[in-house]
């Protein structure tokens, strides 16, 4: 999960420099707030946590004093928001109620709702709305007592095997202060390993300054770093191995996990932040929805459907209208926040709201979302920010799990709007009875098996960059799709139109004949979104005669279409090949080379694909 910052440290230098400029090296991965805990070596474990920037850790650390932070142990985190706002007491480091005990964690411990009850069934008071605070208290229980007492890897451990979900764990214990445990599951960790001092990170970002030897756990590992090296076990305490490295990026690039703009990394982040969202919204019965959700019986009173979303969040919406109308047979209205509320819309007490934004600030989304309060509509936010102005005003919130997105062009946080939107699509339909609980478990199958999907796509990205590069200089790009392949051509309109500064326009392609086609000439490059040839194949057909009439008039076919669709070959100029997916699901496989398309051409065009010229990652002006 590319979620947060954290960093450890056991070694001869002052921990809290180390730490601090790790987490400042990690700032630009986006984050709500930061903390740290520092090893006196006298058996006192220090703490220091702010919500907001790193600029109001330190001037906190300067306000208690930075002498109380003496020791070459320590560790740092910066935060993502899932579980519990962004203040301070949900910062991390969280400790244990005798404060000997800090843990910091990247990711999200799924089962801490379990684990929370036990722990307050025995007492145990928790002072966080955290997810993470749990680990805290049941790692001091473990060394406290029992047949790990005493030993902290062997109380990692135990803990470690009762977590769920997906999580980078960092623990220290006051009476530890030669050692720091570590642990890895579905989450990023690495060792990094100086002369007399060890760390450990979720990005080398954090140590690269002081060491270029690195070593990535694998999952279920555990490290303990002392200054002198590093011990990896398994959870079971059994030896392994992690995978030593040498890091030749240099810090910029280190940022950027080796790629030369975020933007390319975020494209390549998509699996894990499809997988982050879906994970844990299926109890093995049927869907569940996050904490604050609406109540099944508000969900069988509705009797419409709001989308409303701008660019991006609004094309997911798009997309996800075929799908929630197909489940639950209620009309969907999918429409740009900023047009919203000045057309009167008719919407009431049984009508739905869903207000899709990734910054969770748009203000045109914000002002739709108060618009339909006002009209005493239900509004459910699908937001990749915890804790933003619009989940705050929403009356529930279903959480991305895309992580931090720096690139000012939405790619990880659009395909994770649509898993998050067919959530919502599918909930209904469960509360409904519209689907059984069956089909919403097929379904919810289907979804899961989209990263893997969108893992194989990634694989066409050089062929893709070298199309890029071949067109890079036409003066405009169209792209056709029908059904859920029509948002998506908006979508790869748009990703050039924000990126290359190039007119691009996404139409139906059954509407070429009522004027478009007007604009087909020789040579300029068409790009065909293709549905599965498999099925009733209609739609396939239809398209097929699209692309012959646009290509007898000189256009230059580019098809994105399902691998072995050898009807559509013999038309296309260039063919993308993309995984067999259902059709409901196909747009985020096929979105994903129309993405690479656009930055490639950004790039051959020289400009700065992470900050298109005019634009913000978040609009919050009308
Ligand atoms: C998409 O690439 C753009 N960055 C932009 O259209 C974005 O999707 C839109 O501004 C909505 O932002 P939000 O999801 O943060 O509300
Ligand atoms: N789930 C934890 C929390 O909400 C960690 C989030 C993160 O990855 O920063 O505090």
């Amino acid at each position: 999960m590319g979620v947060c910052g954290i960093v450890g440290y056991v070694g001869h230098r002052p921990a809290l420099d180390v730490v601090l400029g790790g987490l400042r090296r990690m700032e630009y991965r986006g984050y709500d707030s930061a903390g740290v805990a520092v090893l006196d070596g006298a058996g006192r474990l220090t703490v220091e946590r702010k919500a907001g920037q790193l600029a109001n850790l330190e001037a906190e650390l300067d306000a208690v004093g930075r002498d109380g932070f003496a020791g070459t142990a320590g560790m740092g985190h910066t935060r993502w928001a899932t579980h519990g706002a962004p203040v301070d007491r949900n910062s991390h480091p969280h400790r244990d109620a005798t404060e000997r005990v800090a843990v910091v964690h990247n990711g999200i411990i799924e089962n801490f709702a379990a684990l929370r009850a036990e722990l307050e069934a025995a007492g145990v008071e928790l002072s966080s709305d955290t997810d993470t605070e749990t680990a805290a208290h049941l790692i001091a229980r473990a060394y406290a007592e029992g047949d790990t007492a005493g030993d902290l890897p062997a109380s990692v451990r135990a803990v470690c095997r009762r977590l769920e979900g997906a999580f980078t764990l960092v623990v220290t214990h006051a009476d530890r202060p030669d050692l720091i445990v570590a642990a890895r599951r579905s989450s990023p960790l690495v060792v990094g390993v100086g002369a007399g001092e060890t760390f450990v990170a979720s990005d080398v970002a954090a140590f690269i300054e002081h060491t270029r030897e690195a070593v990535e756990l694998g999952q279920d590992q555990l490290v303990v770093i002392t200054r002198d090296g590093y011990t990896v076990t398994d959870f079971a305490g059994e030896p392994a191995q992690g995978r030593p490295f040498t890091v030749d990026w240099d810090l910029s690039a280190a940022e950027k996990g080796g790629h030369e703009y975020f933007m390319l990394k975020e494209i390549e982040e998509q699996p894990d932040a499809l997988a982050n969202t879906l994970r844990g919204h299926f109890d093995g019965s049927g869907i569940v929805l996050d904490e604050q959700r609406l109540a099944d019986q508000d969900l069988r009173d509705v009797d419409k459907v709001f989308v409303v979303a701008c660019g991006s969040a609004y094309h997911s919406g798009l997309v996800a209208k075929y799908a929630i109308e197909h489940w639950t047979r209620l009309p969907v209205e999918v429409e740009l926040a900023s047009e919203f509320r000045y057309r009167d819309p008719v919407l009431d007490r049984d009508t739905l709201v869903v207000a899709v934004s990734q910054s969770g600030e748009t203000a045109d989304t914000l002002e739709a979302v108060r618009h339909a309060r006002e009209q005493k509509a239900r509004v459910l936010a699908v937001c990749n920010t915890n804790g933003a102005q619009i989940p705050r005003e929403s009356d529930a919130v279903l959480y991305t799990h895309a992580g931090p997105e720096i690139g000012v062009a939405s790619t990880k946080a659009f395909l994770a709007q649509i898993a998050a939107n067919y959530l919502v699509g599918l909930a209904l339909a469960q509360a409904r009875g519209t689907k059984y609980p069956d089909e919403v478990a097929r379904e919810f199958a289907e979804l899961e098996a989209m990263p893997a999907a969108v893992r194989k796509v990634l694989s066409t990205t050089e062929q893709v960059r070298d199309l890029g590069r071949r067109i890079a200089d036409s003066k405009a790009v169209l792209f056709l799709g029908r059904h859920v392949g029509f948002p998506v051509a908006l979508e790869g309109a748009l990703k050039l139109k924000e990126l290359a500064y190039m007119h691009a326009e996404g139409f139906a392609a059954g509407e070429l004949k009522h004027g478009p086609i007007a604009l087909i000439e020789d040579g300029l490059p068409v790009v065909v979104v293709m549905p599965s040839p498999k099925g009733r194949g209609v739609l396939h057909a239809k398209l097929v005669s699209n692309i012959s009439e646009i290509q007898a008039r000189g256009a230059r076919t580019i098809v994105i279409a399902e691998e072995g669709d050898d009807r559509v070959r013999p038309f296309a100029d260039e063919l993308v090949e993309i995984p067999a997916v259902p059709t409901l699901l196909q747009p985020l496989v096929s979105t994903v080379p129309l993405q690479v398309l656009a930055a490639e051409i950004a790039r051959t065009r020289g400009y700065d694909v992470d900050k298109p010229r005019n634009l913000a990652k978040s609009v919050t002006v009308e």
